[in-house]
């Protein structure tokens, strides 16, 4: 059986969906088969990747109105398939509130794949919310992309927090895969500081890749394109992968 991480942090805008994307990408360039599932209404994964049409997409199918196999898409790489996220999702947050099963939504959809795919990646929205908590009740680890300044490692402390209350609860076996450094300006102090201070506390959960803050990892999604079509040369395209043996060997 595969794999399935979600990629999580409430702080906005850290790189989970341009983790999830390129990641997979890699992932799929090495040979494996991968599922992205966006599971943000703000639906950036989706057309990150050029899917141009999100229904029939997740929350068709977490409201049981479309079977998985109608909301799967192809993506231009082969071996990365996509379930996409639109608008309608964040009623859907709303919608699950009052089920008793609330938090095991995806978890339920997700199961009939589980075996068909070596990872599914799945990217949460940037809250704690009941969508976050499928996310996590979905996974075997979370992976954290964390971005290099001071507010992040209050952020982290809050997350930790909320990862235990998972295994507490939720999802007892769930691991966290690891933290990894994203947007990285090696110019700046404060980012090494971060590097250094998260990697002291937090050890070999620290990826050892680190990706860096490259422009062409912000124009890619607006191409529709993973960053290995994109520009395969160029610096983050080059991090990307490495994160993506890290990943495979980490297993
Ligand atoms: N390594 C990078 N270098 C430069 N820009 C980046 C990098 N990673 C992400 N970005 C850009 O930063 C912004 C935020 O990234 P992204 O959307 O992946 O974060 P997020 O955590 O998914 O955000 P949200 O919390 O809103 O879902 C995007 O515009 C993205 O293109
Ligand atoms: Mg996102």
């Amino acid at each position: 059986m595969g794999k399935a991480y979600a990629f999580v942090n409430q702080k906005g805008g850290v790189g989970k969906t341009t983790s999830a994307i390129n990641l997979g990408a890699y992932l799929a360039e090495a040979g494996k088969s991968v599922l992205l599932v966006d599971f943000d209404s703000q639906g950036n994964l989706s057309s990150g990747i050029g899917v141009q049409t999100v229904k029939p997409g997740i929350y068709e199918l977490i409201s049981g109105q479309a079977p998985i196999g109608e909301t799967v898409r192809k993506t231009a790489i082969p071996g990365l398939s996509v379930i996409p996220a639109g608008i309608d999702l964040s009623g859907a947050a709303v919608e699950l509130i009052g089920e008793e099963e609330r938090d095991f939504f995806l978890k339920k959809v997700l199961a009939p794949v589980r075996k068909k795919y070596d990872y599914i990646l799945i990217d949460c929205p940037p809250s704690l919310g009941v969508l976050t908590l499928n996310g996590m009740a979905a996974a075997d680890a979370v992976l954290i992309p964390m971005q290099c300044e001071y507010f992040a490692l209050e952020g982290l402390t809050l997350l930790m927090d909320t990862i235990k209350m998972i295994k507490k609860g939720l999802n007892p076996p769930l691991t966290i895969a690891g933290i990894f450094f994203t947007m990285y300006d090696s110019r700046t102090l404060l980012a090494q500081d971060v590097v250094k201070e998260v990697s002291a506390y937090f050890k070999d959960r620290v990826f050892t890749t680190i990706i860096p803050r490259n422009v062409r990892l912000a124009e890619a999604p607006s191409r529709g394109q993973a960053i290995s079509l994109y520009d395969p040369h160029c610096g983050g395209a080059k991090a990307y992968q490495s994160l993506a043996r890290e990943v495979i060997q980490r297993g």
